[in-house]
């Protein structure tokens, strides 16, 4: 089995993913609010690329259990009912519910993803659950870093590395890309402390420096969640 890693979007565009099991990893914050959101009861969100088609599909659909979510910048978008904040997605707000949700780089590499045969979704905070769930596939795996602005980010290659390292150690023959055996080599630089990573990233110390640091910390408990969301038909949701 084959596993290669895009470190940008852009890469993503370039790849055939017809016959592909990707993972997409917006880990600072994207995928791991996703992530707390199930946990806390979301139904399902459906990821969209720009603030006018969020409010477009909110209005269209109207309805009650729709809310919309994401960022610009890091902040809420104004009149959306959430931001990108794991914080943000508290039991009471989101159990039942579905996020329209438009985010810098997080929705827009799912966007792109779609394409591909199945697509999980991934950070450290289900790396294990993950990983156990890529051994079933029968395909080929292409991680997908969402990146910063169409340009590389650390902290997804990093967890893009660790999923790396998480299959060649539970056994599964691979057969690695240069992107995929780089981003591994990067992991097991940073393994010992992921939190000081996320920190010492541009996007970590950019949260950092506008309060939003307790949202670095909660992107950092590795394993904290058994749930592996997938991006099927428009909508991200639980299938099992
Ligand atoms: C994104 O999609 O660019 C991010 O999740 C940004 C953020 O931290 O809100």
């Amino acid at each position: 089995m084959k596993i290669d890693l895009a470190f940008t979007p852009f890469e993503l565009d370039k790849k055939d993913l017809q016959e592909k099991t990707v993972v997409v990893i917006d880990t600072l914050r994207a995928t791991s609010t996703m992530i707390v959101a199930f946990e806390n009861g979301c139904s399902a969100f459906i990821p969209v690329s720009t603030i006018e088609e969020a409010r477009r599909l909110a209005e269209e659909k109207k309805r009650p259990d729709l809310l919309l979510g994401g960022e610009r910048g890091a902040m809420p978008v104004e009149g959306f009912h959430l931001g990108n904040s794991p914080r943000n997605y508290l039991p009471q707000k989101v159990r039942g519910k579905t996020v329209v949700m438009t985010t810098t780089n997080g929705t827009r590499a799912l966007v792109s993803a779609r394409r591909a045969a199945e697509v999980f979704i991934g950070a450290f905070l289900n790396l294990s659950a993950l990983g156990q769930r890529l051994k079933e596939t029968k395909r080929d795996i292409l991680i997908a870093c969402s990146g910063e602005k169409g340009l590389f980010c650390l902290e997804d290659t990093v967890c893009g590395g660790a999923i790396v390292d998480y299959l060649e150690k539970s056994g599964l023959p691979l057969l690695r890309s240069d992107s995929a055996m780089s981003a591994k080599i990067l992991y097991e630089y940073f393994e010992g402390d992921i939190y000081g990573m996320l920190v010492a990233s541009e996007w970590g110390q950019y949260l950092e420096s506008i309060g939003l640091g307790k949202d670095v910390r909660i992107c950092a408990q590795i394993d904290s969640s058994r749930l592996v969301p997938v991006y099927r038909e428009g909508k991200i949701f639980l299938d099992r």
